[in-house]
């Protein structure tokens, strides 16, 4: 038997804007999906008979990465996200299954998190019909804040380079280590609007918008400016200059088309007790983060508006395998 756990992602800065090469800026989240797998008689998924072709990303790392050829197994997930809300679970579902396949083939071997992060990709891309970032697998692997970019980033630790062939042509991406002090007095909360925003469509959306008014650019170059500026912010500790980041951040977001009432009115309850609230993820729905010193009350105000709040130190660890229980 073996577990693995990998956690989610939120988007700091830079959403949208990097699918036009800017930089962005994600941070790991505590909460994340365990899996544990066993060895088993038939092929088994959450107590339920395992369908390949209804779970792409498990099946991609158990026969394209892994070639697995193994006994039967039987999978069990632990999802402590939500779903379809911009936190990154189908990247934490793949870097876990990828975790704990590792483990079981090769008990106690060191766990290669840049093999994994790759991994996840690959997952990602394969169940998204070649379109995938490496934001969400890189962060969720790696763990801390990692800046995703067209090209290197000043300031930064560069880690890995990610590269992929898409339906619109080969793309690369710089994956870097933000260095941040300690941050221990600031937590990120996340209210999930309920409203679940396919990733693609809000995409194509904005691209829409930039063909039919190219002025809208300079939206997009105001996100990258803010990024870096907000980068500078976090390296330095100043969190409330982070904040001041993130809220015009989500003015630019706002500008292009991204944001929606549900949104507008949990960023509005939480704002009073944050340092800045903003978006994260797609937008159209999904999730709102707030960076605050008052997490319980911030979580308060997110669900008396009607939102679901998720609690989450600054950033986390990444990608690990689990001690097994006896
Ligand atoms: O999938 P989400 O909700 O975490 O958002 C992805 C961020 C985008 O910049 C909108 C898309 C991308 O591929 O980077």
């Amino acid at each position: 038997m073996a577990r693995a756990f990998a956690p989610g992602k939120c988007i700091l800065f830079g959403e949208h804007a990097v699918v036009y090469g800017q930089p962005a800026v994600a941070v790991s989240i505590n909460a994340g999906v365990e899996i544990c797998v066993k060895r088993s008689d038939s092929w088994v998924l959450e107590g339920m008979p395992f369908e390949p072709s209804r779970h792409p990303h498990i099946s991609h790392i158990l026969d394209d990465i892994f070639q697995y050829s193994g006994v039967p197994l039987e999978i069990d997930v632990k999802s402590g996200l939500f779903s379809a809300a911009g936190l990154g679970s189908s990247a934490a579902l793949s870097n876990a299954m990828g975790a704990a396949l590792h483990e079981l083939t090769n008990p106690g071997e060191k766990l290669d998190l840049i093999s994994l992060a790759r991994m996840g990709h690959s997952a990602e891309a394969n169940a998204q019909k070649g379109r995938a970032s490496p934001t969400d697998t890189a962060t969720s692997a790696l763990g801390g804040c990692i800046v995703v970019s067209g090209n290197r980033v000043k300031g930064a630790e560069h880690v890995f380079d990610a590269k992929l062939e898409t339906p619109d042509g080969s793309r690369t991406w710089s994956i870097s280590r933000a260095v941040i002090p300690e941050i221990d007095d600031v937590w990120l909360v996340l209210g999930f609007t309920g409203i679940g925003s396919p990733t693609g469509k809000m995409v194509a959306g904005v691209s829409k918008l930039l063909k039919e008014d190219p002025q809208k650019m300079v939206e997009i170059e105001a996100i990258g400016a803010i990024t870096n500026a907000g980068l500078k912010a976090l390296s330095e500790g100043h969190m409330e200059g982070v904040g001041e980041a993130m809220d015009a951040c989500h003015e630019r977001l706002r500008n292009i088309g991204v944001s929606c009432p549900e949104l507008e009115s949990l960023i509005t309850a939480a704002k009073g007790h944050s340092l800045g609230a903003k978006l994260t993820g797609a937008g159209g729905g999904g999730c709102m983060v707030s960076l605050t010193r008052e997490p319980k009350r911030v979580a308060e105000c997110i669900e008396i508006a009607g939102g679901r709040p998720l609690i989450s130190k600054f950033s986390s660890g990444g990608a690990r395998i689990l001690k097994q229980e006896n």
